[in-house]
């Protein structure tokens, strides 16, 4: 489990276990600032808890991920939905090993039944006592000695083989669950990541999992340890001698109390532990994301402030639990001791009477100390417990999460495109959309034959990506329909969709590796050749050939080791190689320098033929390649037709294009 939780050093002191202390929290923040303001995170951040999903739906639909992550209060009813739907998911994730299960509980069953032994047989040794002192025969000592020893050894056996099991067990659960995140992250929809934040993607992944692993490293067994022996001594006590046993109970009374008040409270506090850490690790996250614009802006200070306001949350949320174990822990000590002596007092009273054998007393005065004891233990694990619980709160929000572009029941599959064509129809049918409140695209009719190439033009803010993610189905629209050669996109294999339509940004995103890797990403299996043929097709090959490690070049992180005009041509490339049945570019050439569009435009033209494209550029000299221009105005369509034709007409288009022209002269 080293390897996941490497990468994220900062997210490493999260560990309910260690984090408790303000000093380790400190660590991170030196150098460090919380980009509250900056870059890319920006967008994500007033957003959280605003989301669709949040709405008017009924309570338990509202409290999917990120929903339970913002409230301070919660009512008792909701938190015991919470703590339902955790369990539920550990439940989930031990029902494939229900064998390994019943086998930890039978030896956990085994060790305590040696453990209890022990003291019996101790009590019946002393009794035993006065009367070898007259026989002088020490033959039956030996026999008690001789089990005596089997207990003990059985215990030690047995306490190893579950402990070792239990660890293997969650072993593998932690696997699967690590795994299972990360895959359904991946495929919840753009909507979701823009209120959830990496930071808190990065948190659930690894903090919060750390903290299940705990349980299952250290806190399971002493849990199932401790209810077995409370039950195994307790009954072993009142068969031994039921009015002694009886006094041991009466201690209970205040244990229960004390336990419950100790629960409630640690619950409260450690799911505030586990918000605070979740908060300093989104300010670590983004501000290291955004760590250009902090520089650029001078937000160090301001930074830093604000983390150590983060920080400060969280040690108090931090120093709260400990403070509750502080009562607890000597709690159970004190309401032991105060057992010990009432039995001694009851027990010494019963002995002197001759009610009593003197070994009985000794079993019982040893049974008691096997019986606080797991409670003890308990309290010390209970750290570990509650950040579980409340680890498994969040993940289990976040598995309730529904993907959007879900595998559809019974997908379809697209026939082969016509003849005479590689391209498919696009059709948008009274499309409705809108971010959270804000309408969008009021009703977009629209229809692209395949094989046409249309441009989208029209202001900043119009509307034109927000067709273009709507296409790439980024988004579902919240009415109407979008169909790829006449079937709804929604009903569309993940697999045709992304095969069919393919989205070029102006941030395109290159992964870590090489330039070829990046570029084969588009076609995976294709050949070195084909990839260099896509590069030359588009006009990147003398940019990469001429690289000291040329297409084994790394482009580092994000593609940072490129300009942005390079990181565009091999996404152009990229989607050359996948070349699929509709293309997408939005603002794709924008970065380019004139000669470089020039060359790109060529290639388009090469890639454009036959298929399907929208494009949209502010750059008007992109659009010359297009068959139709779209001119849209706050997401309704307002000119359409050929671009030569609207030129000769005095309308939008002409006005943008002549002003375009004004702009170059
Ligand atoms: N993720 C988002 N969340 C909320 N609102 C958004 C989001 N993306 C865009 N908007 C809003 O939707 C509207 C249309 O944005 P869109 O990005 O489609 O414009 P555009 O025509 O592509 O503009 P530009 O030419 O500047 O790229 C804008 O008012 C914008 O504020
Ligand atoms: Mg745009």
């Amino acid at each position: 489990m080293s390897g996941p939780a490497q990468g994220a050093g900062p997210a490493q002191g999260a560990g309910p276990a260690q984090g408790a202390g303000p000093a380790q929290g400190a660590g991170p923040a030196q150098g460090a600032g919380p980009a509250q303001g900056a870059g890319p995170a920006q967008g994500a951040g007033p957003a959280q808890g605003a989301g669709p999903a949040a709405g008017a739906e009924p309570a338990v639909e509202a409290w999917r991920g990120i929903a339970a992550e913002d409230e301070d209060d919660i009512s008792a009813s909701l938190s015991a939905l919470l703590r339902l739907r955790g369990r539920r998911l550990l439940q989930d994730l031990l029902r494939p090993y229900r064998a390994s299960v019943t086998g930890i509980l039978v030896l956990i069953l085994i060790a305590n039944l040696g453990a209890l032994a022990g003291p019996w047989l101790v009590g019946i040794g002393v009794d035993r006592v006065p009367q070898l002192t007259r026989s002088h025969d020490l033959a039956p000592m030996v026999v008690i000695i001789g089990f005596f020893a089997v207990a003990v050894l059985t215990q030690a056996v047995a306490t190893r083989a579950f402990i070792a099991a239990m660890g293997r067990l969650g072993g593998t659960v932690v696997l699967e669950l690590r795994c299972r995140l990360f895959a359904h992250f991946q495929r919840l929809p753009v909507a979701f990541h823009e209120r959830y934040t990496s930071g808190r993607v990065i948190s659930r992944q690894v903090s919060d999992v750390d903290s299940i692993s705990d349980l299952f490293d250290e806190g399971l067994d002493s849990l199932v340890s401790a209810v077995f022996s409370l039950l195994l001594v307790g009954a072993g006590m009142l068969l031994l001698d039921w009015q002694l046993g009886l006094v041991v109970l009466a201690g209970f009374a205040p244990l229960i109390w004390l336990t419950a008040w100790f629960r409630r409270e640690s619950a409260l506090a450690y799911r505030r532990t586990r918000d605070t850490i979740a908060l300093v690790i989104v300010q670590f996250v983004e501000t290291f994301g955004g760590i250009q614009a902090v520089q650029a802006f001078r937000r160090e200070q301001r930074n830093e402030e604000i983390f150590g306001e983060l920080n400060q949350g969280y040690a108090d949320a931090s120093l709260r639990s400990s403070r509750l174990i502080a009562i607890y822990s000597p709690g159970i000590t004190l309401v032991g001791n105060l057992a010990v002596g009432a039995v001694l007092l009851y027990g010494g009273l019963r002995v002197i009477d001759g009610d009593m054998k003197v070994g009985v007393l000794v079993t019982f005065l040893l049974y008691l100390q096997r019986f606080f004891d797991p409670l003890q233990d308990l309290s010390q694990f209970y750290n570990t417990f509650q950040s579980a619980a409340a680890a498994l709160e969040k993940i289990s929000g976040v598995l309730d999460e529904e993907p959007q572009v879900a595998e559809p029941a019974d997908p379809v599959t697209l026939p082969p495109p016509g003849t005479g064509t590689s391209g498919r129809s696009v059709t948008f049918e009274s499309v409705r959309f809108g971010y959270r409140r804000k309408t969008v695209l009021p009703g977009l009719d629209l229809s692209i034959p395949a094989g046409q190439t249309a441009a989208l033009v029209g202001a900043t803010g119009a509307g034109k990506t927000t067709i273009a993610r709507l296409l790439a189905r980024f988004y579902d629209p919240g009415q109407g329909r979008i169909l790829l050669d006449g079937v709804d996109l929604r009903q569309l294999s993940e697999q045709s969709l992304r095969a069919g339509i393919i989205m070029i940004t102006q941030e395109n995103f290159l992964f870590s590796g090489t330039i070829a890797e990046n570029i084969e990403l588009g076609k995976p299996g294709s050949s070195r050749a084909e990839v260099q043929a896509a590069a030359a097709a588009i006009g990147a090959h003398e940019f990469i050939a001429a690289l000291p490690d040329g297409y084994d070049a790394q482009v580092g992180k994000r593609g940072g080791r490129l300009s942005a005009g390079q990181r565009q041509l091999i996404s152009f490339a990229r989607a050359f190689i996948a070349a699929p049945a509709v293309l997408v570019l939005d603002e794709a050439t924008s970065l380019l320098d004139i000669p470089s569009e020039r060359l790109v435009q060529g290639a388009l033209r090469t890639i454009l033929a036959g298929r399907t494209a929208l494009i949209i550029a502010h750059r008007l000299s992109t659009v010359e390649i297009a068959d139709r221009v779209l001119v849209i105005d706050d997401g309704r369509i307002v000119e359409d037709g050929p671009p030569g034709q609207l030129l000769t007409t005095d309308g939008e288009f002409s006005a943008l294009h002549a002003s375009w022209r004004d702009s170059l002269a």
